[in-house]
């Protein structure tokens, strides 16, 4: 079984991801980490270098490689589901899941952080900062939505693991524990 984890930059994919699979006895996958594992440079350095429509095509790449995994947690990028059939193939091979926040949640979380991002880095001040997130959002809650299981402002990890295992198990898939 896989676990896809999608959602906004700074939803808390990750971390979130890393815990899930430690509780499930999964390998975890972090798609970002795999791409900058594979092209040897960070993520920044390949938009920078290559730009943002060869990033888009090896992280397609790697997402089809997350497809010869059994029992994984998927923590994608905040844009994978939007390129490609990316969503499709996530729907197809695993069980989709939402960390769904609402854009000025998302801007606080990222406020500390945004130089990371290279989507985010060109916002100067607050107010653009939030006008540009909640633009990016809009454009692609479409295919977050997509998801089978989306957890609305979720808490804590622990909680939130625990309703993915519940959802799980009510859809009869077996989960090593
Ligand atoms: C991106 C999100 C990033 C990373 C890249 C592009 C996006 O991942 O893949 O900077 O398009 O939203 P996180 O969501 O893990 O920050």
């Amino acid at each position: 079984m896989r676990i896809f984890l999608v959602g906004f930059m700074g939803s808390g994919k990750s971390s979130l991801g890393r815990k899930l699979a430690h509780r499930l006895g999964f390998s975890f996958i972090d798609l970002d980490k795999m791409i900058e594992e594979k092209e040897g440079r960070s993520i920044s350095e390949i938009f920078e270098n290559k730009g943002e429509n060869s990033f888009r095509e090896i992280e397609h790449e790697c997402l089809k490689q997350t497809l010869l995994v059994e029992d994984a947690v998927i923590s994608t990028g905040g844009g994978t589901p939007c390129f490609f059939n990316n969503m499709d193939m996530i729907n197809q091979n695993g069980i989709s899941v939402y960390i769904k926040f609402n854009s000025g949640m998302l801007a606080s979380r990222l406020s500390k952080d945004k130089g990371k991002r290279p989507l985010l880095k060109h916002s100067d001040n607050k107010k653009d900062f939030q006008d540009h997130i909640e633009k990016l959002l809009s454009k692609r809650e479409k295919y977050y939505l997509q998801s089978q299981l989306i957890l609305d402002k979720p808490k804590r990890t622990n909680d939130i693991i625990i309703v993915i295992s519940e959802y799980l198990t009510s859809i009869n898939k077996k989960i090593k524990k």
